[in-house]
């Protein structure tokens, strides 16, 4: 089917008790046996709910995988997925990712006997120079958040398949509508469902999509072994979204492109990454491996006054944490998303002070590129 008649239809069946269209929230810790031993497949809330894992599917079809496994934040999903490697293990991870992800690997996992190589993984050749006898998974996030750097999914397949490593990406930027990291043979796909997949900055949610039974086998139980799901109310309100999932990514699309040219006319920024732009480094991979280039911009100001300036005087886009809201949100990535990534470090990926994120909604442009000039002027 076609990605809007998935996204609406996928994993969704009308209630068989009482024919209602959308799937109720099952909104239940446990269920009724019959007798001993004999149940309808549901036991307890935390191993199965309807819901979630109508979810779970729905969005699993838009990744064109066969497996979702629903978790109760990005974050969460990327700590489960740890769980398929064991202390002595090495990962290699782009050096560019989600402030919080850099946390949970390096300042808490890292505790736990695994170790990390942080590597600019837009050059292949960084991943391969970092395989160690103990290396046993790469992890991507392209394009990284916030500096929209993007790694060839290709080539990292083709990396981990000859080194039998597991292959993972970050797809949260992009979203299912506009990459889809399992057709080109990565293993795991990681999403912040918080983001564009929910889009209604209502619900923190995370996902993992899989094609391969052994790690579903495996990452369902950890779903259930450590508990970190999401409530039937979260999943439901994800199932809504996914509905409007391809009409919205075009907005954003649209408006982030229109917003990008108009900053590189303006001439206030010193830089502007947008995949979007021919002038982005990445241009040509971005239309090689995207069928989009996304609602998310970064502006280098070259100066924290000016950077402070346009977060205060900006009036419709609303200055906060997250993304991939109908609501554009604009952050500081070096005092916000990425705090807890050193300054010394934050500086080498381009993360500098005067760095203003843009994550464009879908209001209409004009009004979103006044409030940015006014902002400027
Ligand atoms: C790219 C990316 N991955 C993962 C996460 C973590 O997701 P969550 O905030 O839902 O835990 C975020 C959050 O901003 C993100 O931007």
């Amino acid at each position: 089917m076609g990605f809007s008649t998935d996204a609406i239809h996928a994993g969704q069946h009308p209630d068989e008790v009482t024919g209602a269209v959308i799937t109720p929230i099952y909104q239940t810790s446990t269920y009724a046996q019959q007798e001993l031993g004999k149940n309808k497949g549901y036991e307890y809330g935390r191993t199965h709910n309807l819901t979630r894992s109508s979810m779970e599917t729905n969005i699993a079809v838009l990744e064109k995988g066969k497996y979702g496994i629903a978790f109760a934040s990005g974050v969460a999903s990327a700590h489960a997925l740890l769980s398929l490697v064991k202390a002595g293990d090495h990962i290699i991870c782009s050096s560019n990712v989600y402030g919080g992800t850099y946390r949970l690997f390096e300042l808490i996992m890292k505790d736990y006997g695994l170790e990390f190589s942080w590597v600019n993984s837009s050059d292949l050749s960084n991943i391969e120079k970092a395989i160690n006898k103990n290396t046993k998974m790469i992890y991507v996030e392209t394009p990284t958040n916030p500096m929209l750097t993007l790694t060839d999914l290709r080539g990292v397949v083709e990396i981990a398949r000859k080194n039998n490593l597991i292959s993972v990406c970050d797809n949260t930027f992009m979203s299912p509508y506009f990459q889809n990291p399992l057709t080109f043979g990565i293993d795991i796909v990681l999403h912040s469902s918080t983001k564009y997949l929910n889009g209604h900055s209502d619900v923190i949610g995370g996902i993992l999509v899989t094609n391969n039974e052994n790690f579903h086998e495996r990452l369902r139980y950890i779903q259930n072994a450590t508990g970190g799901i999401p409530s039937p109310f979260d999943c439901w309100l994800v199932m809504r979204s996914t509905k409007t999932l391809a009409v919205r990514m075009e907005r954003h699309e649209k408006n982030a492109m229109q917003l990008a040219k108009f900053l590189s006319d303006y001439g206030a920024a010193k830089k502007i990454y947008y995949p979007g732009l021919p002038s982005h480094p990445q241009h040509e991979l971005a239309k090689k491996q995207m069928r989009g280039f996304g609602g998310m911009i970064s502006v280098d100001f070259g100066d924290i006054q000016i950077a402070k300036k346009v977060l205060k005087n900006v009036k419709i886009f609303t200055l906060g944490e997250s993304l991939g809201g109908v609501e554009s949100l604009i952050s500081h990535p070096a005092t916000m998303t990425h705090g807890s990534v050193p300054k010394q470090e934050r500086e080498k990926l381009g993360i500098t002070d005067g760095l203003v994120r843009f994550s464009v909604g879908i209001e209409d442009i004009e009004d979103l590129i006044s409030d940015v000039k006014n902002a400027l002027s």
